[in-house]
């Protein structure tokens, strides 16, 4: 069990105080931190305790390789795209295309960027293939053979790295555009083909300063999500 000073933050204070963040300083982690926050993890539920997720987490020189091999796929143009899984459904309708397009608005705001400037959107977009940044950067992955279930695990795993890094005062980023480049990835991860790449996550210290940081994320009424039903009768 953790230490009681780091019970007083709640996790209702981790569910709001987590975002992602798109500016890191150049803060080093300790990775004695995030050797807490992984065996903590490790107590995400999962269907049949199947505990499918399996990450690579790299700093430094194997980081930057993975950016460098990237990088050189990303100027290939559009034929340089490897995506590993359909990242959002193809025919996207409302509520959820809705939700999407409002969130890019927001962000771009925050920067200034008009929604007329394509070239300073695409350079935004791109800074996802810096991890925006950050010193430390995860690829979580998991066998082909796993379905939708086991891919919901991945998501409670996630979360709670996310939920446990804000706790000790880091601050991260998923980002499943690294899928769109999956092979590279995985290829200079070492990572075999009968694994799968889901995401990355960008992990460090928030630029507690940068707009991209400070905007406020919208949500959906809870109504919208939750339907009671035999309360209050
Ligand atoms: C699995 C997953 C992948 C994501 N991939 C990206 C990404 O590639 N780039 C990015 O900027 N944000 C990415 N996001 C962040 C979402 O845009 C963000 O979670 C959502 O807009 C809600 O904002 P919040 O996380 O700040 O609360 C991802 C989030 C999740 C959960």
């Amino acid at each position: 069990m953790p230490a009681t000073d780091t019970l007083a933050r709640s996790v209702t204070y981790a569910l709001h105080a987590r975002r992602s963040v798109r500016a890191f300083t150049g803060r080093a982690v300790d990775p004695a931190l995030l050797k807490e926050v992984f065996a903590a993890a490790q107590r995400a539920p999962s269907g049949g305790n199947l505990q499918p997720w399996q990450a690579v987490v790299l700093t430094g020189a194997p980081w930057q390789a993975v950016k460098d091999a990237v990088a050189a796929r990303i100027a290939m143009g559009r034929a340089g795209y490897q995506p590993e899984y359909d990242i959002y459904p193809k025919a996207l309708t409302d509520p959820w295309e809705a939700r999407r397009f409002g969130v890019g608005e927001a962000l771009y705001a925050s920067l200034g960027i008009a929604r007329e400037d394509k070239r300073g959107r695409l350079a935004q977009f791109m800074h996802n293939y810096t991890g925006f940044g950050a010193p430390v950067m995860l690829f979580l992955h998991c066998s082909r053979i796993m379905g939708p279930p086991q891919w919901a695990d991945m998501g409670m795993w996630l979360q709670s790295v996310m939920l446990l890094l804000v706790e000790k005062g880091l601050a991260s980023c998923p980002q499943e555009c690294w899928a769109m480049y999956g092979e590279t990835v995985r290829a200079a991860l070492a990572i075999g083909d009968d694994q799968i790449l889901f995401t990355g996550l960008a992990i460090g210290y928030a630029d507690e300063e940068a707009a991209v940081n400070r905007w406020p994320v919208p949500r959906a009424g809870v109504d919208e999500a939750i339907d009671w039903r035999g309360f209050g009768e």
